[in-house]
């Protein structure tokens, strides 16, 4: 019998952050050591559904490699490769855009979120929840390990290939959201939003290439509240609850260990405490990324492997579907 298989993709939109790291990243890494084939890409193609700079994209997707290779993606154990590198996508996408409705796409909470952010949002911006159905469906994948923010996503993903397969004839599996321990973390300026690449305050953010000095001044600055202890309450005190999350992911330590160990301690020397654990977590990542950045060629060569596995699955599955479709 074929193994299951894992998809999931990364914008090359800016370094990943520790939200992007806690909330994904990592549990690709453990994903490798299942028995599922893992199959990761950098969605250069869903990057430009908003204005980019080519050199910084290009830039982008170099150093988003370095990150998942340093993170502890293993070329040998999955697929990493960058989606441009497979026209298939594209071709796939298409098919299925042609199975869907207009108001599907007007209803996705992102869809009404994201137009109203972007005054002159683009035609690719409206359909790029299609462009996301057919990277999952072009490997045949059944698991998809992506945050809270995408349920909608992997339903409209699950109900093309239902369309595709009522239409045609069966070739997809039911995609399903893969949700280990989903931990959101929040922004550290506007704690009521999550941590963004796209957010325009960096301080937000802590990017997982940030040196400890910035790391130090940006928790130092996190946005916090007038009350000086230290305890979780998610509604009632986000930024600290949310110092206290990052605190509790990077260590594995339960938010009643994190709040016993602060007893007497105000947010002020806790901000300290927590830049210590951040330092020294990202220390031996943030060592790997250099290294890995200035070997561009291996990064190449990286890529390259993995655009031909990748090539190898999608060559097939679409070959099956523009068959059924008459071409
Ligand atoms: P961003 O909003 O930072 O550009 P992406 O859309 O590229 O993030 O998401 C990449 C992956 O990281 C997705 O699986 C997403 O669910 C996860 N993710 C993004 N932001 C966070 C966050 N703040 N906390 C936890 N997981 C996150
Ligand atoms: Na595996």
């Amino acid at each position: 019998a074929c193994p299951e298989r894992v998809f999931s993709g990364i914008q090359p939109t800016g370094v990943p952050h520790i939200g992007n790291y806690i909330g994904a990243i990592r549990s690709w890494v453990q994903l490798q050591q299942s028995q599922c084939e893992v199959i990761y890409s950098i969605v250069d193609l869903h990057s430009i559904t908003v204005p980019q700079e080519p050199d910084v994209l290009r830039e982008n997707i170099f150093s988003m490699t370095a990150c998942l290779l340093a993170c502890g993606i293993d070329p040998d154990k999955s697929i990493l490769f960058q989606q441009s590198s497979v026209p298939q996508h594209s071709e796939l996408s298409w098919i299925l855009g042609c199975l869907c409705s207009i108001p599907r796409l007007q209803h996705l909470p992102q869809w009404k979120e994201k137009s109203k952010r972007y005054k002159d949002a683009s035609v690719g911006l409206f359909t790029y929840p299609i462009l996301q159905a057919a990277d999952i469906l072009l490997y045949k994948s059944t698991k998809v390990p992506v945050g809270y923010d995408q349920t909608h996503h992997i339903e409209l993903s699950a109900h093309l290939a239902r369309a595709f397969n009522r239409s045609f004839g069966v070739v997809f599996p039911r995609p399903v959201i893969l949700s280990g321990e989903v931990t959101k973390i929040r922004s550290l300026r506007k704690p009521q939003n999550k941590m963004s690449k796209s957010e325009s305050d960096s301080y937000g953010r802590i990017d997982l290439t940030d040196p400890p000095d910035l790391i130090r001044e940006k928790l130092k600055k996190a946005v916090t509240d007038s009350m000086s202890s230290v305890s979780y309450d998610l509604i009632g005190r986000p930024g600290v609850s949310n110092l206290i999350d990052i605190h509790c992911a990077l260590t594995g330590l339960l938010e009643e260990e994190v709040c016993r160990q602060c007893e007497g301690t105000d947010t002020g020397r806790y901000k300290g405490q927590l830049a210590d654990v951040v330092i020294e977590t990202l220390q031996p990542i943030q060592a790997e990324i250099k290294q890995l950045l200035s070997d561009k060629p291996y990064l190449l060569q990286i890529l390259s492997k993995g655009q031909q596995k990748a090539t190898d699955i999608a060559e097939k599955t679409l070959s099956e579907v523009k068959k059924l479709v008459g071409f």
